[in-house]
């Protein structure tokens, strides 16, 4: 068994904190598992015996259906729990939850929660490793792993790349553990949108912020689109979602400013003529939007192999 050439944590919380050599040793394992994928049998044993619980609270087409494939790609036996939002009464079920489901010895928890920090909380209470799936507006760790993975085979490289991540910046877990990764690698990032979608924090993150499309996407190497995230917002945050299209809508008009060859991205469920136009997210020779669920599958087996696959307890001195 090939070991990891650096250590890895019991968990995966988030992109904040893990260190390049980390993303860069979980990206090259990745690239192992795109082979495997694109084979006629795509059944490895790597995880054979282990149980994986998806434990998703919140909705989720391809994150939770890429979790499953790569999880029964490498063989493991996966239970997938969806648990209506509207059931759960905060904390305490969670943790209730969490806990019949630990009592099980399951080998892996992903899990999916609405409330920032919900799933750091249930990490702390369960013996198994635990993947975030994405926890309210803060990060979804393996999206950003999968949209470094597409970038870094599409242009050889993440570092001194110039990415824009566009929209709804606000709401976005895949905006802040892209930024993270992103500037972790050496790229460098800006952010853009309309001032009611911009984190006060913003500052901090160490990004360059536009509020005009026209000067936000001068220049770059990859477009970054995201949704724009009605079911976490109370109350108005755009005017019309005819007049968003207009000034952050991504177009053919607006993509003229960027570097030739730049990437079209988006982490989906698409929202057509409110953040993207069919016309570039369709465009074949720009967009990578289904190489990017491709690469979420591999992604996904790396994760769980070097959490779970016996990887990290062959390393001494991994915790
Ligand atoms: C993203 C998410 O859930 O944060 N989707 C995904 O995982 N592919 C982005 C979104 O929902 O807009």
């Amino acid at each position: 068994m090939r070991s990891l050439s650096v250590s890895m944590p019991r968990d995966l919380l988030g992109i904040e904190g893990l260190p390049a050599a980390s993303i860069s040793a979980l990206l090259d394992l990745s690239e192992t598992y795109i082979d495997t994928n694109r084979s006629l049998v795509k059944r490895r044993d790597t995880l054979s015996g282990r149980t994986v619980i998806n434990l998703f609270f919140e909705a989720s087409t391809r994150t939770r259906t890429s979790f499953e494939v790569a999880a029964k790609r490498l063989g493991a036996d996966v239970i997938n729990m969806e648990v209506a939002a509207s059931s759960v009464r905060k904390g305490e079920t969670l943790l209730d939850t969490a806990m019949t489901l630990n009592a099980m010895l399951p080998d892996a928890l992903v899990v999916r929660h609405h409330d920032s920090g919900a799933v750091n909380l249930l990490a702390q209470k369960v013996n198994c490793s635990v993947i975030n799936g994405g926890d309210g507006q803060h990060e979804h760790p393996t999206q950003a792993l999968l949209d470094a993975l597409t970038i870094r085979r599409r242009k050889g490289k993440l570092e001194g790349l110039l990415v824009a991540i566009c929209g709804d910046i606000l709401h976005s877990r895949v905006a802040r553990s892209n930024i993270h990764l992103l500037k972790t690698m050496g790229a460098q990032v800006r952010v853009v949108g309309p001032a009611t979608l911009m984190p006060t924090d913003i500052d901090r993150l160490g990004v360059e912020v536009h509020y005009s499309m026209r000067t936000g996407l001068k220049d770059v190497d990859i477009v970054m689109m995201l949704r724009l995230q009605t079911e976490r917002m109370s109350g108005s945050f755009v005017p019309s979602v005819s007049e968003y299209f207009r000034f952050f809508g991504l177009d053919e008009e607006k993509m003229k400013v960027t570097r030739a060859g730049a990437l079209i991205m988006h982490p989906g469920p698409m929202n057509r003529g409110v953040e993207i136009d069919s016309a570039v997210a369709d465009d074949l020779q720009r967009s990578v939007i289904h190489e990017q669920v491709e690469m979420g599958v591999a992604v996904r087996m790396a994760c769980l192999d070097a959490l779970i696959g016996g990887r990290r307890n062959a390393l001494p001195g991994a915790a």
